[in-house]
């Protein structure tokens, strides 16, 4: 159904937490053909984070319902462990955790990666980034939390620049790591994109700002035009 993908120079990711979920794969489709890149599910436990949504069926699920763009699975739960090796059973191609959810940070990521799929870690808006310099070897892409996570339609908390200021510095301080993709969850919306990407980040989850909107194509298209442009 969606051969064609066509690669796009920025990652547009829409969480499916703000889609209706009592039509969920049809919504997932049009939000594909209206030009998403990748499908962000966000998994969250009650204890690590204050609310409890879905566990990794639900990227089974899709899959089967015939959805073929990459999806990942964010991980807001502790102990992560188990849902590590059940989102890799359930056909996630990247897998996002936080490193305080896992006992072991490089088990975890070494778990992710044996299975051939793309490892992340998150970073919460009170984390730091010392949490993840020891991993950076096993990280296809670092996602920087722009809101506390649990909930959607938060406000991007405006420090989150500083930290996207640092981790760059960071990651051009060891040449090897200066092309990990970054990613902000949280917050993206048409009025701070720009400015976002401005600070080098390549990829973006959005819930509320694409899914509260009727017309996906509408709202992908001025994403789109307002990053390329
Ligand atoms: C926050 C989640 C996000 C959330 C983003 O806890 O991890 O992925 O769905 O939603 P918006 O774009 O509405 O902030
Ligand atoms: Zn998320």
């Amino acid at each position: 159904m969606h051969k064609n993908i066509k690669y796009n120079s920025f990652c547009i990711c829409p969480s499916i937490l703000s889609a209706n979920l009592a039509t969920l794969g049809e919504d997932v489709n049009r939000v594909i053909l209206a030009g998403a890149d990748r499908i962000h599910i966000d998994v969250m436990d009650n204890h690590y984070v204050p609310n409890l949504t879905f566990g990794p069926i639900i990227c089974k699920s899709l899959i089967k319902f015939g959805i073929k763009i990459p999806i990942d699975i964010h991980l807001m739960a502790k102990p992560v462990e188990l849902l590590i090796k059940r989102s890799i059973e359930a056909g996630a191609n990247g897998i996002i955790f936080h490193p305080e959810c896992s006992q072991n940070v490089d088990k975890s990521l070494d778990l992710i990666k044996r299975a051939n799929c793309q490892s992340a870690l998150a970073i919460n808006p009170a984390t730091s980034l010392n949490s993840i310099i020891d991993f950076l070897d096993k990280c296809d892409k670092i996602v920087l939390m722009a809101v506390n996570p649990g909930f959607e339609n938060q406000k991007f908390i405006p420090e989150t620049f500083n930290k996207i200021k640092k981790l760059k510095i960071l990651l051009q301080n060891f040449k090897k790591y200066k092309n990990i993709p970054i990613e902000i969850d949280g917050g993206v919306k048409y009025q701070n994109i720009k400015k976002i990407a401005n600070f080098g980040v390549n990829s973006f989850v959005i819930g509320s700002e694409i899914f509260h909107n009727k017309n996906y194509h509408h709202i992908m298209k001025k994403l789109r035009k307002k990053l390329e442009n």
